[in-house]
């Protein structure tokens, strides 16, 4: 139930990325809260730089004990009402609806343990730190808004908090003495060693493990280059890898320069000099023609190789999808969108008959850019037929697609080459 545009999330656990751990902290956390006696409510801190997963570890130690989860993203504007529970008018009656802190004492109640996230903890406000204080040292919330009304952890549940903050960047607010005092631990959480970073960043993202390694080996040559000289304020983040690798790997290489730009430079570039100093270790690092070379022997060993007549570019390419968006969107902007898509999502056999027959020429252009994923072969293999006559891609060939990999062609059609 995550109510969106508010910062405060109640997630159950459908999401499914696990933190991998560096050395043994998730085993040592699990251990810790393992041992902490019942009928308390147990803080723990884990501090670090930006990206390091320390959200997500927190939710994987909750998805372990297959708990429930609150996140309350800190910030100055929570109040201690949007943490303790509201009044609110409902068609000329008042109701109280409880919020996180209640509800996670009411969870921890029912099923023996539940976790209270806190990001950014040292962005909310000192008076919303009191709130928790009395919740860590003596296991109880009084609510204030409801008369005082006590909830408190049964001596057979606990409740853990678990606050996450970069220690190193001074917050909104700090950390109140007494408040900090209250959380048992705080362990840090910092970048992972080159190795494990590059384990992180291959099984998360799913990228080949030599883009990840490049891209791991760039980014730590401008962690060291931001330390070192100050002349960057952004760090490169494993989260900003892992972001970059998800996408190069998804998106066709054309577009790589296009996120180079958009998801390292411009991220961590906060001025024209920022952006240069940044684009210099790149160009130093032969960053982009690395990577590219990897993502095309990617290609060849999958046996993504194009047909010799058509030498698939990436202008070529380019041109292509750009022509079939243009007729795509006559389309659309003819019969609407309810008339492109189904229900589910996949596209109509009715819009690739049209293109068929208004936009024949860069239709068969933009089909036959599925010759990258080993479809011809299967198609032979399972008919007998080839894709093409005469030089051109066949009908049949388009209608086998449609009917054996409907939901691969929507994702070309809106993800992989683009038309829409
Ligand atoms: N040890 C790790 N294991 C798995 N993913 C990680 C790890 N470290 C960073 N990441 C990646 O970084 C992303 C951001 O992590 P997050 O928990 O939000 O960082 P933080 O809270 O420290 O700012 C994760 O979603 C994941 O993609
Ligand atoms: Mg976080």
């Amino acid at each position: 139930m995550k109510r969106e545009g508010e910062n405060i999330s109640n997630l159950s656990s459908e999401n499914q990325i696990e933190y991998i751990q560096q050395k043994d902290e998730f085993d040592y956390l699990k251990c810790l809260i393992d041992s902490v006696d019942n009928g308390t409510c147990v803080g723990i801190l884990l501090h670090g730089p930006p990206g390091t997963g320390k959200t997500l570890l927190a939710i994987s130690l909750a998805k372990c004990y297959d708990a429930s989860y609150y996140i309350i993203d800190g910030s100055p504007d929570l109040d201690r009402r949007d943490i303790e529970g509201n009044w609110e008018l409902l068609k000329g009656e008042t109701k109280f609806n409880y919020g996180p802190l209640t509800m996670a004492i009411k969870d921890a109640n029912e099923s023996g343990i539940s976790f209270i996230i806190i990001n950014e903890i040292n962005a909310i406000r000192e008076n919303e730190q009191i709130s928790l204080n009395s919740l860590l040292s003596e296991s109880h919330i009084n609510l204030i808004s409801k008369g005082f009304e006590k909830h408190e952890i049964n001596p057979e549940s606990k409740l853990i908090i678990l606050g996450t903050m970069n220690k190193g960047v001074t917050g909104i607010n700090k950390l109140q003495e007494a408040f900090e005092d209250r959380f048992i631990i705080c362990p840090e959480i910092n970048y992972p060693s080159k190795n494990k970073e590059i384990e992180i960043v291959s099984k998360i993202s799913g990228c080949n493990g030599k883009v990840a390694e490049i891209v791991v080996d760039t980014a730590r040559q401008i962690r060291k280059q931001a330390i070192q000289d100050f002349s960057l304020t952004k760090i490169f983040s494993t989260r900003l890898i892992v972001n970059f690798c998800m996408l190069i790997s998804k998106m066709p290489p054309l577009f790589l320069k296009n996120n180079i730009e958009n998801v390292i430079i411009n991220k961590l570039g906060n001025t024209p000099e920022e952006k240069k100093s940044i684009a210099m270790i790149l160009d130093g690092k032969m960053f982009e023609s690395k990577i590219r070379e990897e993502l095309h022997e990617k290609k060849q060993h999958n046996k993504l190789i194009m047909e010799e007549n058509l030498e698939i570019t990436d202008e070529n390419t380019n041109k292509i999808i750009f022509q079939t968006k243009k007729y795509f969107q006559d389309y659309i902007d003819k019969y609407g969108i309810k008339n492109t898509f189904r229900y589910n999502g996949f596209v109509m056999w009715k819009v690739l008959h049209w293109m068929w027959m208004h936009n024949r020429k860069t239709f068969q252009q933009y089909i036959k850019l599925t010759e990258m994923f080993n479809l011809p072969h299967q198609y032979k293999k399972e008919t007998g037929k080839t894709h093409i006559y005469n030089g051109d891609i066949t009908l049949s060939y388009i209608r086998w697609i449609y009917q054996n990999n409907l939901e691969f062609l929507t994702k070309i059609i809106k993800e992989i080459f683009p038309i829409m």
